[in-house]
């Protein structure tokens, strides 16, 4: 099994505060959110309930709302917040390292 490794993904700049920013690390779809405050969280890209990437979802605060049923996600803990989403996402620990977001996985 590979240890998980901090990986590059972009600059924080890339990412508006408040959104989302879709990316792939091997074959792994990863959803980097950016909260208003100016924190990065990153977290599996496929909604837990039916698959939609939230890639495509909506920043509020630090939850992300799925695109396809408005399930929501705690960004901070993974954990589902509002249904039809009731099981958490998987979260990969995320930096920022000289203006770069980095994600370990
Ligand atoms: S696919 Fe995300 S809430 Fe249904």
């Amino acid at each position: 099994m590979t240890e998980p490794r901090w990986h590059q993904v972009g600059a924080t700049d890339d990412v508006a505060r408040d959104d989302v920013l879709g990316i792939t690390v091997g074959e792994t779809a990863v959803a980097i959110i950016r909260t208003a405050d100016d924190r990065v969280f990153a977290v599996d890209a496929a909604c837990t309930h039916g698959r939609a990437s939230l890639a495509e979802g909506f920043v509020d605060g630090t939850e992300i709302e799925c695109p396809k049923h408005n399930g929501r996600f705690d960004v901070t803990t993974g954990e589902a917040v509002a249904s039809p989403a009731r099981v958490a996402l998987r979260m990969y620990p995320c930096r920022v390292n000289n203006g770069c977001i980095e994600v370990q996985l």
